[in-house]
């Protein structure tokens, strides 16, 4: 790969240590999947921050790092809401040791937003066109469908390399050939709120890392292109789709000739997610899976007005969301729900000692069975509030 003097120089050490070892995991990546030069990022997003997930290791790898983030970055969810996590049952050592990793992310100038989904919190750090080192699988989806912008999904170290450099290697799908749609999806009928989550566990399971171009008859919004992607990054490891005249388009529509595969799906294959989930015997309700923009908390809010929670419901959301829409956390929690901030079901340990939880996100019905060895019940918003509501 093509280094710039400056690089080189980094590379070589002659900026420090920190620099050094960042550069070396930059080139490392760029070397194995063989770009040219390294790019500029407008923005980063930072993953493995859960104690959960890194352990001791990766909080002695962040806290032995020095420097300071040269583009706007943002922290992923924790593994707890970082003022209330007594009321999750988190216990001081797990809530210590979380604290610490946040505090060495923060001394590296990481944004201590904690969120998955940091286009709702800021509209300055993608657009289309730019490129970014996002980590988070929903963030990654949502900033190369929906924003139009170009990353790969980095893994931790590779982020925080970027953001301690200002750069990323040129591969993957910073590169337009690798942004062209390899199937195309048709549904001719309407689907609505938590359908996209089931229509993306389905699709994502069947193209794995491809590229889905989707033409639908019902038109999504934001928060349902959301889900969908949410869901095919999870169930498969979809990073970009399209919806025909919804997203941005895709840089052409075949390349070397071959076409797109073609997928037709029926309404049965969305409702066979829902039947093969029930929701029967949930012990808790889990919302917010990527983070509640303000639209959903006030959907959330009006399906609560007027009822009592008999069982634990998670709101999850960013932090900053939480702050901007005060009266709709008032409303939410009036009914003795939970509107929890800086984490989520996924990447807390408190899901875990659960035995059986619902949710209406495709993501989290996707990952809870594997990441918090717990049954998962999936229904509509409507049908997870009626079960946190009834005895
Ligand atoms: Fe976000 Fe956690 Fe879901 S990080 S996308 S709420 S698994």
């Amino acid at each position: 790969m093509y280094l710039s003097q400056e690089e080189e120089s980094i590379y070589q050490g002659e900026r420090g240590e920190t620099l050094r070892r960042m550069m070396e995991i930059l080139v490392a990546l760029g070397d194995i999947y063989g770009a040219e030069e390294l790019i500029p990022v407008r923005s980063v997003q930072v993953a493995g921050v859960s104690y959960k997930n890194i352990g001791d290791a990766g909080l002695e790898w962040i806290s032995d790092l020095q420097g300071r983030a040269v583009v706007p970055s943002i922290l992923n969810p924790t593994g707890m809401d970082l003022c209330r996590w007594q009321e999750m049952s988190i216990d001081e050592k797990f809530a210590s040791k979380q604290r610490e990793i946040v505090e060495a992310y923060c001394r590296l100038g990481i944004t201590i937003d904690c969120t998955c989904t940091p286009y709702e919190l800021y509209s300055n750090i993608a657009g289309p066109g730019d490129h970014l080192a996002w980590s988070e699988s929903s963030a990654v989806s949502f900033a190369n469908s929906v924003l139009g912008a170009k990353t790969n999904r980095e893994g931790g170290p590779s982020a925080l390399a970027a953001a301690l450099i200002g750069k990323t290697p040129a591969f993957g799908y910073h590169l337009d050939d690798n942004r062209v749609p390899t199937h195309r999806v048709t549904l001719n009928f309407d689907l609505k709120g938590s359908d996209y989550g089931a229509l993306g566990f389905v699709v994502g399971r069947m193209v794995g890392d491809g590229i889905p171009l989707f033409h639908l008859k019902s038109y999504p919004s934001k928060d349902d292109l959301k889900a969908l992607g949410a869901a095919m990054a999870a169930s498969g490891s979809v990073a970009i789709y399209y919806v025909d005249g919804v997203t941005p388009a895709p840089p052409t529509y075949e390349v070397n000739g071959k076409a797109a595969e073609k997928i037709g799906l029926g309404r049965e294959e969305i409702d066979q997610v829902y039947q093969d989930h029930p929701l029967e015997d949930a012990e808790m309700v889990a919302m917010g899976c990527p983070h509640c923009s303000g639209q959903e908390l006030q959907r959330i809010a009006r399906l609560l007005s007027g009822r009592t929670v008999k069982k634990e419901l998670w709101v999850c959301t960013a932090r900053k969301t939480a702050q901007a829409f005060p009266d709709l956390v008032d409303a939410i929690e009036r009914s003795g729900a939970k509107v929890i901030c800086d984490t989520c079901m996924v990447v807390s340990p408190a899901t875990d000692v659960r035995a059986k939880v619902a949710v209406s996100s495709g993501k989290a019905l996707a990952y809870l069975p594997g990441l918090c060895r717990v049954k998962v019940g999936f229904g509509t918003e409507e049908e997870c509030i009626d079960v946190a509501t009834r005895d």
